[in-house]
């Protein structure tokens, strides 16, 4: 189930702005579109997007680039040195240089949102598109000597990065986008008893509680793998997913991890799932974590 969504004053301000949606669903189109010219590398590409390899959403790493350019654009030109006008006009461009790279992991990671939290996306999307071109038209200002239109420029384009950084927070604390949504910390350290081992049918995905703890439970042949059935991602019911090829696929956003070690196979999800042991005693499944 859900967590049901509070909403902070500038959440409930941004879902009253229902033309979101149809920008997203524009967006959303453009997005799919662009992914699907990449044929089978198309999730390859997204595991790269989302920070899968790295076990880390890539989205926040990336967007320190742009932001501390900025910063040191900003400094710069509230000095208002002339020596200081190389490393204004320099650390612009290396932001705007950059910026397009976290735009992209961004939009991979907005593209399995849902609710509010897509609503919020977009408007984050949208204010930093037009930051970029706010900056954009600085550089250009700047390249043709108005420099006090090109700083005006700048400093109103440093003001929708903060609202946007506002924003961004909110998807973060708010929404838990990014955030481990498996329960790691819960899994029972001693051995609890799951299910009957004659209830598991081979290939099937179980749902069993471990001290109150939800696991999935699979029977491939002898073994009998159990994992944390919270998805990471979003906390999507593993449960309810799908089988292939040793791993669950999470049904709602594809999300693939391995039942061997529970490490993710696919994203949008970036963070394992536990991974717990298992025996059978006196026909019980029994589960603990897989350390201690
Ligand atoms: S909740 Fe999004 S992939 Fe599982």
């Amino acid at each position: 189930m859900r967590r049901r969504e509070v909403p902070t004053p500038v959440t409930a301000l941004v879902n009253r702005q229902r033309w979101l949606d149809a920008a997203g669903e524009t967006l959303g189109r453009g997005i799919q579109a662009a992914l699907g010219q990449l044929g089978n590398r198309q999730q390859s590409v997204r595991n790269v997007l989302h920070g899968t390899w790295l076990g880390h959403p890539l989205h926040p790493l990336l967007v320190t680039v742009p932001l501390g350019a900025w910063t040191v654009t900003l400094v710069c030109d509230a000095l208002g040195r002339r020596r200081l006008h190389t490393a204004a006009d320099a650390s612009l461009a290396a932001g705007l240089a950059t910026a397009p790279f976290a735009a992209l992991a961004g939009m991979a990671d907005w593209t399995a949102t849902d609710g509010t939290a897509r609503r919020v996306g977009v408007a984050h999307a949208l204010l930093n598109s037009l930051a970029l071109l706010l900056y954009g038209s600085s550089w250009f200002a700047r390249r043709a000597e108005a420099r006090g239109l090109g700083q005006a420029l700048g400093f109103a384009g440093f003001g929708v990065v903060l609202v946007s950084g506002y924003l961004g927070g909110e998807l973060v604390y708010r929404h838990r986008i990014g955030v481990d949504h498996a329960r790691d910390d819960d899994v029972p350290a001693e051995w609890v008893p799951v299910a009957r081992a004659d209830t598991l049918e081979d290939g099937k995905l179980v749902r069993a509680e471990a001290a109150g703890i939800p696991v999935l439970l699979v029977r491939q042949g002898e073994t009998i793998y159990a994992l944390g059935e919270t998805c990471s991602h979003l906390g999507g019911p593993l449960a309810q997913g799908q089988l292939v090829d040793g791993s669950v696929v999470c049904p709602w956003h594809g999300s693939r991890f391995a039942l061997a070690d529970g490490r993710v196979l696919n994203g949008p999800a970036t963070y394992p799932v536990p991974c717990l042991m298992t025996r059978v005693r006196e026909g019980q499944v029994e589960v603990r974590a897989a350390f201690g």
